[in-house]
């Protein structure tokens, strides 16, 4: 049953807009899982994509949107429409995946849930888009030429918004950020699977505030 809480998919999408970034967590032991979404949260990003890459994903999915009814809890890494249910089950505010699976993004779709597949080339954009996504995960972004590539897209794309994936960090969030056509990046660099299995949360929340710096100032800019 889905809560109340889920928000519906413009909400999503201005959700994510606004934080301009997505905490990508994987998270091999459920007690990290409210200790990290605190210290994002006191770091200014109530938010994260928890990977369905460990066993646990999505109890900790389950525990957060318990604990924080209105945070916006994703699950990434949805890979098959059967990985989409679960994550829907789980509770899931939002769905990322590496790619464009046009079932992932019907389910979805169906469920009331912003959806982000992944995609790397033109023809990707146009499936995802038949398949009716709204938001497009960009991944992986730095690998597939970044900013530039995302530039050469905004000729026949300029209507579509992408979420750069992969290989984003604090050095070059910013640059990312100056596109029209980002609508926010997700990176892994403030939650860093060694940062939690020391359990240096004050770290993470340093990071995340720094991140959050980067893109008011990017916005700053305009
Ligand atoms: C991922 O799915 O692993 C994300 O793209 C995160 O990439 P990053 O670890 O390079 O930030």
């Amino acid at each position: 049953m889905r809560a109340s809480t889920v928000p519906s998919v413009a909400e999503s999408i201005a959700r994510v807009r606004h934080f301009g970034i997505l905490p990508v967590v994987e998270i091999s032991a459920v007690e990290h899982a409210l200790p990290l979404f605190e210290a994002l949260s006191a770091g200014g990003l109530p938010v994260a994509e928890v990977t369905m890459r460990t066993p646990v994903a999505l109890e900790a999915v389950s525990v957060l949107t318990r604990a924080h009814p209105d945070a916006f809890i994703g699950v990434g890494t949805v890979r098959t429409e059967q990985d989409a249910a679960r994550a829907l089950d789980a509770g899931a505010r939002f769905v990322v995946s590496p790619g464009t699976s046009a079932e992932v993004v019907r389910l979805c779709n169906e469920r009331g849930t912003l959806v982000m597949p992944g995609t790397c080339t033109p023809t990707e954009v146009q499936a995802a888009l038949a398949a009716g996504a709204q938001l497009l995960k960009f991944f992986p972004a730095e690998a597939s030429g970044g900013v530039g590539f995302l530039k050469a897209l905004a000729g026949p794309f300029r209507d579509v918004s992408f979420v750069p994936t992969g290989g984003v960090n604090a050095a070059n969030l910013a640059g990312y950020l100056a596109l029209p056509q980002v609508a926010a990046c997700g990176g892994s660099w403030m939650v860093a699977p060694r940062l939690l299995a020391d359990g240096d949360f004050e770290q993470v929340r340093a990071l995340t505030a720094e991140a959050v710096q980067v893109v008011a100032e990017a916005r700053r800019r305009g």
